[in-house]
C-alpha cells in the first residue's frame, strides 16, 4: 500500500483509520489498530457509565493508550457534545498527536490544536463543508458517505459520488468513510482520489472491541438490506433495522411523532444501551450498509493486515 499524504501527515504506516465510536472506541481498540500500522482513535465516552464524567474518562483512556502503544493515535471530539470545550482543554494538556473533530464548526479549535503540534482532521459529508474545513486550516478531511454507520449528513450523498467531487474541490488530503470493509473498498476509494480510509462497523466486530456480543452477532447476521436511516429531519443515523428499538423508532416516525417525542424516545445513551449492554430492545445498534460483508470476529490487527495485503490482488485483477 503506497504512502500517501495522510500516512505522512499522521506519521503512520498505512492510511487506515479506525473511526471514533462514541461509547465503544476505547484505548484497547485504538492501540491495537495503531500497533498494526493504522491510526486508532479514542472516543471520550468509551466504556463509560451512562452518566459518567467524560473528561475523567478520556484522561484515563489516553493514559491507557499511551501505555499500550508507542505509535500515534487520535481522539475524536464531536463538537456538539456538551463537554467538548472541557475535553479540548484536556487534550491540550495531554499531547495527543491527532484530533478528529465532527458535528460542528472546524474553525473552533483547529488553530489552537495545531499550535500544540496536534494534527486536526474533520469529518463531513458535502463539498460545501469540505471547502469550509479547508478554509479553517484542517490538515485533512474525513468524507463520510451515506453508507456510514451512526450520524449521517442531511444530503445523504453516496461515497462514490461524494469522494471525487470533494477531491476536485479541495487541495487537502481526503479520507473516505462509509461502507468500506475490505480491500476492494480501499482500492475503490483510492481510485476515486481518497488518500486514506476510515472504517467504523468493521472495527465494532473485532476481538478487542468492547461492544456487546449480541451487537456483534447482529452485525454479522445482517444482510445488504438490514440497515436504515432514522430521524432524517432531526439527527439522521444509520442503524440495524432488525432490532426492536429501531422498529419502534420507525413506527413513531411513520405516526408523525414530533422532534421532541423522537428525542425523548431515543434518550441520552441509546447507542450505549444497544452497543455496550447489548439491549437491542431499548438501545440503538449503529451499523454501516456494508455489514453484509462482515462474517466473523477478527483481531483488529488482522483487519488492518487484510485490508493492506488484499490491495495488490484487487489491483492485479483490474490489470
Ligand atoms: C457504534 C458507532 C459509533 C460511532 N460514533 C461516532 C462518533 O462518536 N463520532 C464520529 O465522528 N463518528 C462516529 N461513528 C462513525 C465512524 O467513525 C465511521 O466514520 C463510520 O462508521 C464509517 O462507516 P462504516 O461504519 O460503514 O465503516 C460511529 C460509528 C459506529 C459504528
Amino acid at each position: 500500500m503506497k504512502k500517501t499524504r495522510v500516512s505522512q501527515i499522521l506519521g503512520i504506516e498505512y492510511p487506515i483509520l479506525q473511526g471514533g465510536m462514541l461509547w465503544l472506541a476505547d484505548a484497547g481498540l485504538a492501540a491495537a489498530v495503531s500497533n498494526a500500522g493504522g491510526l486508532g482513535v479514542i472516543s471520550p465516552m468509551a466504556g463509560m457509565e451512562a452518566h459518567g464524567e467524560p473528561v475523567n474518562n478520556l484522561k484515563d483512556q489516553i493514559e491507557k493508550a499511551k501505555g499500550l502503544t508507542k505509535k500515534p493515535f487520535g481522539v475524536n471530539i464531536p463538537l456538539d457534545l456538551r463537554d467538548s470545550g472541557l475535553l479540548m482543554d484536556l487534550i491540550l494538556t495531554q499531547k495527543v498527536q491527532v484530533v478528529v473533530t465532527a458535528a460542528g464548526d472546524p474553525r473552533l479549535y483547529t488553530e489552537l490544536l495545531q499550535s500544540q503540534e496536534t494534527k486536526v482532521l474533520h469529518v463531513l459529508s458535502s463539498v460545501r463543508h469540505a471547502k469550509a474545513a479547508e478554509s479553517a486550516g484542517v490538515d485533512a478531511i474525513i468524507v463520510e458517505g451515506v453508507e456510514a454507520a451512526a450520524r449521517n449528513g442531511f444530503d445523504e450523498l453516496p461515497l462514490f459520488s461524494l469522494i471525487p467531487q470533494v477531491v476536485d474541490a479541495v487541495g487537502i488530503p481526503v479520507i473516505a468513510a462509509g461502507g468500506i470493509v475490505d480491500s476492494r473498498g480501499v482500492v475503490a476509494a483510492m481510485a476515486l482520489g481518497a488518500e486514506g480510509v476510515q472504517l467504523g462497523t468493521r472495527f465494532v466486530v473485532v476481538k478487542e472491541s468492547i461492544a456487546s456480543q449480541k451487537y456483534k452477532d447482529a452485525i454479522i447476521a445482517a444482510k445488504d438490506t438490514d440497515t436504515v436511516i432514522t430521524c432524517r429531519q432531526l439527527i439522521p443515523s444509520r442503524s440495524l433495522k432488525t432490532t426492536e428499538f429501531t422498529q419502534a423508532l420507525l413506527a413513531l416516525e411513520e405516526g408523525g411523532a414530533t422532534a421532541d417525542e423522537l428525542r425523548d424516545f431515543i434518550g441520552h445513551a441509546a447507542s450505549r444501551t444497544g452497543g455496550l449492554e447489548g439491549d437491542l430492545e431499548n438501545g440503538e445498534a449503529y451499523c454501516g450498509s456494508s455489514a453484509g460483508l462482515i462474517h466473523e470476529i477478527l483481531g483488529a490487527g488482522e483487519v488492518v493486515r487484510r485490508l493492506v495485503n488484499g490491495c495488490r490482488e484487487v489491483i492485479d485483477s483490474l490489470a
